[in-house]
């Protein structure tokens, strides 16, 4: 699909996602929202399972691109997410993002959407424009640091914790996804139920992932699990530390958060960040915990839906 701006671009050609369009992604982002985007985040959802490429959109104007979004297909049917909408600093207005904006919910309607949500760094410009197109904000998404190359107090914790392996694996899955309730409801349902959110944990143990497990009288009460290097030498992914409803509030989750970390630096890591969820109005318990483990917030994401 291509089609010439109107009045309020003029001269800006709108066409669909090709191949070789991650890089032009990935270069708008950077330009757009700076280090309050996390860019090797951004390349591993663009090469992910979910991005669809048929609903994505590209602006440009003399052969340059000057504005791009993403939608991405949630795994419930019927149900997508907006990503990666922005334009480059030069462009005088945000008409080229509203007529992007458009044709990406136009896609969406196209295949019978049932549930339109958006996900954009908290910047005003582009809150207010999903704002007027009826989007509602629904949640926040703080991503928290750490650097690991500072020494800090480490906190005392009883809770056992251990790596585990293969023959944990649907014991894992099963603890990791009775861990998200209730403050990750939304993303269960996303994920189409929470037989299909928990598939990747037990691929992931298969896979020899570094998870770490908390014990208590030698059962999985808690799991958390990062990847090295994924963002960089040196810059690992975060899950982020879960623990199942019943046992929180006895230092389990202080005491995975204390060996995620020493798991991080075993690997060679010097940072390590995670993106977990806020509440519009307070931190939900994994920000509280992370930020008290000597977390930063580094950047912030809002989510909205129509
Ligand atoms: C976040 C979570 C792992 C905390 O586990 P926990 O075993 O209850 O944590 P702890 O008992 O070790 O408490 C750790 C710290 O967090 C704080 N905390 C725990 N629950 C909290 C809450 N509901 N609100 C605010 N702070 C909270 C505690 O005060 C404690 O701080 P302190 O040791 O300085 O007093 C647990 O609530 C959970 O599994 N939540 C759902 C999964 C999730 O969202 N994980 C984050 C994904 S990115």
């Amino acid at each position: 699909m291509a089609s010439v701006g109107d009045v309020g671009s003029p001269g800006v050609v709108f066409r669909s996602f090709r191949a070789g369009d991650e890089a032009v992604f990935l270069t708008i982002m950077k330009e757009c929202f700076g280090s309050l985007e996390l860019i090797p985040r951004v390349k591993l959802g663009l090469a992910g399972p979910f991005f669809n490429p048929e609903g994505s959109f590209v602006a440009e104007k003399n052969g340059a691109a000057v504005g791009c979004i993403g939608i991405v297909s949630l795994p419930r049917a019927y149900w997508f997410e907006l990503r990666y909408l922005g334009v480059t600093p030069d462009q005088p207005s945000l008409t080229v993002a509203d007529k992007l904006l458009e044709m990406a919910m136009q896609f969406a309607a196209s295949k019978g959407a049932e549930r339109l949500k958006a996900s954009t760094p908290a910047v005003q410009t582009y809150i207010d424009l999903y704002r007027k197109k009826g989007f509602e904000p629904a949640r926040r998404q703080l991503q928290v640091g750490w650097d690991l190359t500072k020494e800090r107090e480490t906190p005392v914790s009883s809770v056992q914790t251990k790596e585990f392996a293969e023959d944990m694996a649907a014991e894992a899955r099963r603890v990791w996804v009775a861990s998200l309730r209730p403050y990750w409801d939304w993303w269960i349902e996303e994920r189409g139920g929470p037989d299909s959110a928990g598939e990747w944990v037990e691929e992931s143990v298969m896979d020899g992932d570094p998870w770490i497990g908390a014990f208590v009288d030698g059962r999985l009460v808690g799991t958390t699990l990062l990847w090295p290097n994924a963002y960089g030498e040196g810059e690992a992914r975060f899950n982020g530390v879960y623990v199942l409803p019943e046992m929180r509030n006895k230092g389990t989750g202080r005491a995975l958060m204390q060996a995620a970390i020493g798991k991080a630096k075993e690997l060679g890591q010097k940072k390590m960040n995670v993106r977990t969820v806020a509440f519009l109005d307070h931190l939900a318990p994994g920000a509280a915990l992370y930020l008290r483990c000597g977390g930063q917030v580094e950047t912030e994401f809002l989510e909205l839906y129509k």
